[in-house]
């Protein structure tokens, strides 16, 4: 049984909180929340010692390891204070908020050596691990990839994630997750290029950020891939199809299915296990059991490159730099 400690109580700290409940070789053992109504609903709910201050949770409670669900800006003294009190860190993705912090929060976890993992929950997906393997030997030419998603038309989202300035919008905080998937499976992304804009919910007031985009990028081995992305549809979609001479598959990372063709012959793979949440975290609980970091499938050190897509895609998409016919 590992403890742990968990830091940020909003909506993926509540979900991470339901998610262990169900894990048997995890004990939570405190939640910090610098919002006392958030602190409480989540110390009242999961029955845990709640703390307004972390150093406070950290040095009470002695966790094996810390789950970080704060706004990407507060990063780094979380961490800090974790990795040299010697608990390891599972961090949200993304990453840090900018590169500046990134690489100072990649120094912390170098210097005190602590086990740490980042939320990129989709590398953890059975199709995901089924694709590579298919893919592994082959040359990928084209890539389509689609991300939609409602919330923009969602009133009682978290306002932050609408404030450009801090959430980034959706190229920043949710296409990492396309980033970084697309690097696990193709490689590295050497140019981008594209277009964004308020095509359904217009920018007011305390919602500054775009509302769909379309990007393309080019990778250092040749492919191209073309990516959309939209707040504004009403269900969730979530696909990447391959293609090539000879193949198309289609990786759909909501239903965890893949389909398609290959050399010909029909692919068809379909998982029942659908809580990637679930499957991050088991890995980092494996990784403190075993003290193996092996189990980890996003490094931090690796996610700064994630990072550093998306905060390239964030300039490409830039309104003020256009090619006008
Ligand atoms: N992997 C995923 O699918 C996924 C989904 C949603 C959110 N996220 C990520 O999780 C992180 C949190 O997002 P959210 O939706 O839970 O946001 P949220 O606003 O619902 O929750 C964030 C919480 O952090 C608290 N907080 C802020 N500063 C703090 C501090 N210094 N100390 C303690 N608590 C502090 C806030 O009071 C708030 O309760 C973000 O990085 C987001 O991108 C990941």
């Amino acid at each position: 049984m590992i403890r742990i400690a968990l830091v940020g109580t909003g909506w993926q700290g509540q979900g991470h909180l339901n998610t262990m409940q169900n894990m048997k070789n995890i004990q939570v053992v405190g939640v910090c929340d610098v919002n006392e109504d958030m602190l409480k609903k989540a110390s009242t709910k999961f029955s845990i010692q709640g703390f307004t201050s972390y150093v406070e949770m950290l040095e009470e409670t002695k966790p094996d390891g810390v789950i970080i669900c704060t706004p990407p800006e507060i990063r780094e003294f979380l961490v800090r204070g974790a990795a040299e009190r010697g608990i390891h860190c599972f961090i949200e993705k993304p990453p840090a908020k900018d590169l500046g912090m990134a690489n100072k929060v990649q120094e912390i976890l170098e210097k005190t050596g602590v086990l740490n993992s980042v939320g990129f929950m989709y590398r953890y997906s059975p199709a995901v691990k089924f694709t590579k393997k298919l893919i592994s030997d082959r040359r990928i030419t084209l890539v389509r990839s689609a991300m939609l998603d409602g919330l923009a038309l969602r009133p009682n989202w978290p306002r932050w994630f609408f404030d450009k300035e801090r959430s980034g919008g959706p190229a920043f905080d949710q296409a990492i997750h396309i980033f970084d998937l697309s690097r696990y499976l193709l490689g590295e992304v050497d140019q981008l290029t594209g277009y964004q804009d308020n095509l359904v919910v217009p920018k007011v007031n305390d919602f500054t950020v775009e509302d769909s985009f379309s990007l393309t990028m080019r990778y250092k081995n040749g492919t191209l891939q073309n990516h959309t992305h939209t707040w504004s549809y009403p269900d969730v979609f979530t696909q990447i199809e391959l293609i090539s001479h000879e193949l198309h598959i289609t990786l759909d990372l909501v239903k965890g299915r893949v389909s398609g063709k290959i050399d010909d012959e029909t692919v068809c793979f379909e998982s029942n296990e659908h809580s990637l949440y679930h499957l991050e975290l088991e890995a980092f609980a494996n990784a403190i059991v075993e003290n193996n970091p092996d189990h980890i499938r996003s490094t931090y050190k690796d996610s700064v490159n994630s990072l550093a897509v998306a905060l390239k895609a964030m300039e490409a998409l830039d309104p003020s730099v256009k090619v006008d016919i």
